[in-house]
C-alpha cells in the first residue's frame, strides 16, 4: 500500500509541492509551532463549547455527510485572529499555492476554513474528491483546489485521522478507491495533510471512546472561481477592515485582475479595486 509521504515545517514550498505532484498529498508536521497551536486552540475552546449540538445544513445530503457527531466552526477568519495570522497566510501553504495555483489565475483567494470537531461515535465520511464542488468546469482542466486538513489535537487512525488515496489525483474519475486503499493520515497536532481538489479522501470514523478529533479543513481555489464558504456575509467588511491586507485579498476582497493575461476583471465595486476602498477607508 502506498503511504504519504511526510515532510517537516522546515521543507520548502517547492519541496510540498513536488510531493504533492508525485502523491496527491503530503503531511507536513510542525506547521504550526506548539505556541500558535496552544493559542488557537485557546481560542476556539470557548467556541467550541458554544456550539449547538443539533443544527441546520443546506440540504439532507450535507447533513447525511457530516453526520451528527460533529461539532462545526464556520467563519473561523471571523471568529479567530490566531488563525487569521498564523494559518491563512502561511508561507508554506501560500508557497504551494503559488506553484500550484498560479498558473491558472491572477491570484487565488481562501476557499473555505472550517473547524471539525469530530466525536466519538463519529462516522467515516465517504470517500471523494473536494474539487467537485466545481463540477461544471469542463475536463481536463488545471487544479483548481489545494486543501488541508490541520491536525489541532494528535490524529491517529483511530480517533479519526483524515484518510487519503496517494495516487489517486491521477485516477480516471470514474475509478473508486477500495477501502484498503485509504491511508490515515496519523500526525501531531500542529501537522497539516496538504492535498490536491482531485485527491480522493476524507474523515476517518472517530472509534475513540473520548477524544474529539479536531481538525481544521482550509482550502484555496482559483480566484476566478465561486468559493464554497461565502466569505463577503461570513466576514463583512467592518471585520475584513480589521484584516491584514493579506487577509483582505484571501478573502476575495481584492480584484481579479487578468488583463496580463489579456483579459480582464471580476469582484469590482464601483469600478474600483474593493481592497483598495478598503485601504481608503471607503470600505
Ligand atoms: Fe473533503
Amino acid at each position: 500500500m502506498a503511504n504519504i509521504p511526510r515532510l517537516d515545517a522546515t521543507a520548502s514550498p517547492h519541496e510540498v509541492s513536488a510531493a504533492l505532484g508525485e502523491s496527491g498529498g503530503v503531511i507536513v508536521e510542525g506547521l504550526l509551532a506548539p505556541d500558535a497551536l496552544a493559542r488557537l486552540n485557546a481560542e476556539l475552546d470557548p467556541l467550541l463549547d458554544g456550539v449547538a449540538p443539533d443544527r441546520d445544513f443546506l440540504n439532507p445530503a450535507l447533513a447525511w455527510f457530516f453526520g451528527k457527531r460533529t461539532r462545526h466552526l464556520t467563519a473561523v477568519t471571523t471568529h479567530s485572529r490566531v488563525f487569521v495570522d498564523e494559518l491563512l497566510c502561511h508561507p508554506t501553504l501560500l508557497g504551494v499555492c503559488d506553484e500550484i495555483l498560479l498558473p491558472s489565475c491572477a491570484r487565488y483567494q481562501l476557499n473555505l476554513a472550517h473547524v471539525l470537531d469530530r466525536g466519538p461515535g463519529a462516522d467515516a465520511q465517504l470517500l471523494h474528491r473536494d474539487q467537485l464542488v466545481w463540477v461544471h468546469v469542463p475536463r481536463p482542466h488545471p487544479e483548481l483546489q489545494v486543501a488541508s486538513v490541520v491536525a489541532l489535537v494528535d490524529f491517529t487512525e483511530e480517533n479519526g485521522a483524515t484518510r487519503l488515496v496517494p495516487g489517486s489525483h491521477r485516477w480516471p474519475l470514474e475509478r473508486a478507491p477500495e477501502e484498503s486503499e485509504a491511508v490515515a493520515a496519523e500526525m501531531p497536532a500542529g501537522s497539516a495533510v496538504i492535498y490536491l481538489g482531485s485527491t480522493i479522501h476524507g474523515g476517518g470514523a472517530n472509534r475513540s471512546a473520548d477524544v474529539r478529533r479536531r481538525g481544521m479543513h482550509l482550502s484555496y481555489v482559483l480566484g476566478w472561481l465561486r468559493t464554497e464558504e461565502n466569505h463577503y456575509l461570513a466576514t463583512p467588511p467592518e471585520v475584513a477592515r480589521t484584516l491584514p491586507r493579506a487577509a483582505q485579498e484571501l478573502l476575495g476582497y481584492a480584484a481579479h485582475d487578468a488583463l496580463a493575461a489579456g483579459g480582464g476583471y471580476l469582484g469590482a465595486l464601483d469600478l474600483r479595486d474593493p481592497a483598495e476602498l478598503l485601504a481608503e477607508g471607503k470600505l
